[in-house]
């Protein structure tokens, strides 16, 4: 009974352990706390007075080698002279209920606390599905902000509604970053997890591209009896050596050659970003840490080639909001993910690894400007049991954001089908 108590002790009295996140007010609980943003203004001025002052590169005039000048200029002077974070803040604290919580998750024989950043939505309807959404690189959890109110609130009572739980990635946003090399795909799930099973969904349905797409195939391996399905729309496969040969020896499919090409065009292409930080992120992270406007100009250099330019822009407000996820805290938790992405075998080396198998009926979404678009079905299946797909004919990689319309058909579409996703047992 003693000590049973001294080990309870153990663990909420390291609960008190103090977590917290560089220049934000926020504090970390066993049991979940409400939270909003509020980020300290000397810190906001500071960044502003930093962007200021950036120095620009020399003009060499090839535009492919990342973001334009003009794009350093336009940045630089709407975050100087226009941008106004207090404003930012309030509208998402208005839009997202956040909270923090600790989780604990296993470690070898020992237990360790995540303390984490969340957006949790009830639904108001007595049948909704509790639903785990998770953002990826280089988003953050603002990604769920265009698709949150229809999921909780759908049009009408033939549509699915779900009870919308949006963590941060360790690292990204709000979320801390770990203290320890060793968190990536894992231990995410794991704490993702725990987090679904302290609100009080032991069983949930799962969506996410990118990082989130990744993390629910290790998340719907680790725990088949809590994962009951999920959508990806980040459902990537590499080809076999099979299937490499076919393609040399010029008898792959069309739908085969054009993934293949496609995925070879970014590895070669567009990829370097991800090769530093999966192998050395702190040498960035020196650089990016110091100047936000670089930090902004590292994440743009991406969201903007895996976006549809038919439906969508992005603004200098929302890149630099975006980037300021990760800068608040400092870029370099998130950034490294992808190094304990590799560590924890989604990557090896250039190529995408083969992900853990997900036995739980599936359904993934392509968009044609995201990188998983276009992979045939049947090597999608040997990644799980993909049961549907959904092929659009416009959108990209940031889909709930850039076509929340589209996602949100595909949600209530497989979600809703309760025969197939196995969602009848939420009724
Ligand atoms: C936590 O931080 C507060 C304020 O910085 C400090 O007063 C307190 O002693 C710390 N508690 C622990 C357990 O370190
Ligand atoms: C960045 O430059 C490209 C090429 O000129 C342009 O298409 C894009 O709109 C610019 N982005 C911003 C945010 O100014
Ligand atoms: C965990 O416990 C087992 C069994 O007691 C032991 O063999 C193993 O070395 C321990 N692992 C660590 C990392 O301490
Ligand atoms: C419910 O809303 C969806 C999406 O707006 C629409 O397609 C569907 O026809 C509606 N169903 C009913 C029964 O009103
Ligand atoms: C779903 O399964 C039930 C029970 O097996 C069956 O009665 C029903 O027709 C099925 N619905 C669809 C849409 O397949």
């Amino acid at each position: 009974m003693l000590l049973g108590f001294l080990l309870v002790c153990a663990a909420v009295c390291d609960a008190s352990h103090n977590f917290s996140i560089p220049n934000v007010a926020a504090s970390f609980d066993s049991t979940p706390k409400p939270f909003e943003i509020n980020v300290d203004p000397g810190f906001i001025e500071d960044t502003r007075r930093r962007v200021e002052t950036a120095r620009a590169p020399i003009s060499i005039g090839d535009v492919d080698d990342g973001p334009t000048l003009e794009n350093f200029t336009v940045i630089k002077d709407y975050w100087v002279n226009e941008y106004n974070w207090e404003k930012t803040q309030e509208s998402i604290n208005q839009r997202l209920k956040q909270f923090t919580a600790i989780v604990e998750v296993a470690d070898d024989n020992a237990t360790i606390l995540v303390p984490l950043h969340y957006v949790h939505h009830l639904s108001p309807r007595d049948d909704a599905i509790p639903l785990l959404f998770i953002h990826g690189w280089p988003g953050s959890f603002l990604e769920v902000i265009n698709i949150i109110d229809q999921l909780t609130n759908p049009p009408n009572t033939s549509l699915p509604a779900f009870h919308v739980v949006a963590p941060s990635i360790p690292g990204f946003g709000f979320s801390p970053a770990p203290q320890h090399a060793g968190f990536g795909p894992v231990k995410s799930a794991q704490a993702f997890n725990a987090l679904m099973h302290q609100l009080g969904y032991p069983k949930y349905v799962m969506q996410g591209g990118d990082f989130g797409g990744m993390i629910l195939r290790y998340q719907a391996n680790m725990f088949p009896k809590n994962v009951v399905t999920a959508l990806s729309n980040f459902w990537v496969l590499m080809p076999t050596e099979y299937d490499l040969h076919n393609l040399i020896v010029g008898s792959s499919s069309d739908e085969e050659t054009f993934y293949i090409t496609r995925s070879e065009g970014f590895v070669n292409n567009d990829n370097g970003f991800r090769m530093i930080q999966q192998t050395k992120p702190l040498t960035a992270a020196y650089a990016l840490t110091d100047s936000p406007l670089g930090n902004a100009l590292w994440v743009y250099s991406i969201m903007e080639i895996i976006v549809d330019p038919t439906d969508f822009t992005w603004m200098p407000d929302e890149i630099i909001t975006w980037s300021l996820m990760y800068y608040i805290q400092g870029p370099y938790g998130g950034m490294r993910m992808y190094k304990e992405m590799l560590n924890d075998g989604a990557f090896s080396s250039v190529a995408f690894a083969d992900l853990p198998i997900v036995s739980q009926p599936v359904a993934i979404s392509q968009f044609p400007y995201d990188l998983a678009y276009g992979l045939p079905l049947d090597w999608a299946r040997r990644g799980g049991n993909v049961v549907k797909c959904f092929v659009h004919d416009h959108g990209g990689h940031f889909a709930s954001y850039e076509v929340p319309q589209l996602l949100l058909n595909d949600i209530w579409s497989w979600f809703g089908d309760k025969n197939n996703s196995g969602t009848g047992i939420f009724y």
